[in-house]
């Protein structure tokens, strides 16, 4: 997912490169500016990423490693101005890592704020056996390596990664108004990705909540129609106000898609949606865990409802169990094309993609 939108943004002349130990993140070289990075939609954070052969980090604090450091601060300064900066390492409250942020503030005018600093500042082992100074840029916590393998007698260095920008990428501007249980924008991004974007698709959002997946769907790109439906008016508020900041446009329904069905006419119509996009409630958020057969099984028929022939549903649920039986028993409504397992916060919910049978 990431790879494709990184060669898509960047069309870099190398390949992105898997990170060695890690399943959720890319290194890359950059040819054009950095500032790119901030049209990654499924990247949940950007780092400068430097690579020292230093057995320790307390030779970063040396004329020429400080530098190249700095550098990469200013180069994420140019993209998104920060005031402070913290470090991410181990040990990071220890005297090495304090000389270390008094040389950066010397050198950059930044504070150095240990608990909420902006500019966040990785050290932690390299990867790589040898050097290298290029400035890549990658999508969420990542660690660079290749085909070089490592010797176990090489020292791997450190590697300092500079974050991009003082918040993550998944941190929206337009997310003006907070709503318990709102969706990740980056999985929601993922969730537009996977179902395809396409100008002439008429877009519905069950359960729509914030507007997370309306948001991220109409930033993708047009669309003939976006509908959003929710049962709650808080909800119904935060999307209006998210998708009047994102500058996109939808019309929101309020109604119980479980207990109401869709009408012959009307934003929310039966067989007129060429996409639905769905983010049930889950176990302790707007919902629980006795009721998840019910609401799944409930969305899949009202989503199959309002398709048109051909229609795609993209779900996301962490009720993975509850996801796969009701599935089983919607096989006549809905075909699975592909799942896929993301990140979110200490959980692992599924993407669901599915194809109106
Ligand atoms: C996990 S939240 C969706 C969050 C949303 N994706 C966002 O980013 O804000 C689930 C939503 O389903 C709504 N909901 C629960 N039962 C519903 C029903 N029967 N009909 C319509 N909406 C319902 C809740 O009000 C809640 O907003």
């Amino acid at each position: 997912m990431l790879h494709d939108e990184v060669v898509e943004v960047f069309a870099p002349r190398r390949a992105p490169v898997d990170v060695a130990g890690r399943d959720d993140a890319l290194a890359v070289r950059l040819d054009g500016p950095l500032a790119d990075v901030l049209r990654l939609r499924t990247a949940v954070a950007a780092y400068v990423s430097l690579h020292f052969d230093v057995p320790r980090p307390r030779s970063l604090t040396s004329g020429d490693h400080l530098a190249r450091i700095v550098d990469a601060v200013y180069a994420s300064l140019r993209v998104a101005g920060s005031s402070s900066f913290r470090f991410e390492a181990a040990g990071s409250d220890s005297a090495v890592f304090a000389r270390l942020a008094d040389l950066l503030h010397d050198a950059t005018g930044l504070l150095h704020d240990p608990a909420d600093g902006q500019l966040v500042i990785r050290v932690r082992r390299g990867a790589r056996p040898t050097g290298d100074a290029r400035p890549t840029a990658r999508g969420a916590r990542s660690r660079p390596d290749d085909a070089r393998g490592r010797a176990a007698d090489v020292d791997p260095g450190w590697d300092v990664l500079v974050r991009v920008g003082p918040r993550p990428l998944s941190a929206r501007t337009w997310r003006v108004a907070d709503y318990p249980g709102a969706l990740n924008a980056t999985i929601a991004a993922a969730m537009v990705r996977l179902g395809g974007v396409r100008d002439e698709d008429r877009v519905l959002n069950l359960m729509c909540g914030s507007g997370t997946l309306l948001a991220e769907r109409l930033l993708a790109g047009p669309a003939a129609s976006a509908v959003g439906v929710d049962t709650s008016a808080e909800a119904l508020d935060a999307a209006r106000a998210n998708l009047a900041a994102a500058h996109v446009r939808a019309t929101l329904v309020a109604a119980d898609v479980l207990t109401s069905a869709p009408g012959p006419d009307g934003p929310w119509q039966a067989g007129a949606s060429d996409l639905v996009l769905v983010d049930p409630p889950w176990s302790g958020l707007h919902g629980d865990h006795a009721s998840a057969v019910d609401v799944h099984a409930g969305v899949l028929r009202a989503a199959r409802a309002a398709a048109a022939p051909g229609a795609r549903c993209v779900v996301v649920t962490h009720e993975v169990k509850v996801m796969e039986r009701c599935l089983r028993e919607a096989s006549a409504l809905w075909s699975v094309r592909e799942t896929l397992r993301v990140f979110a916060k200490g959980h692992h919910p599924r993407v669901y993609v599915l194809d109106a049978v």
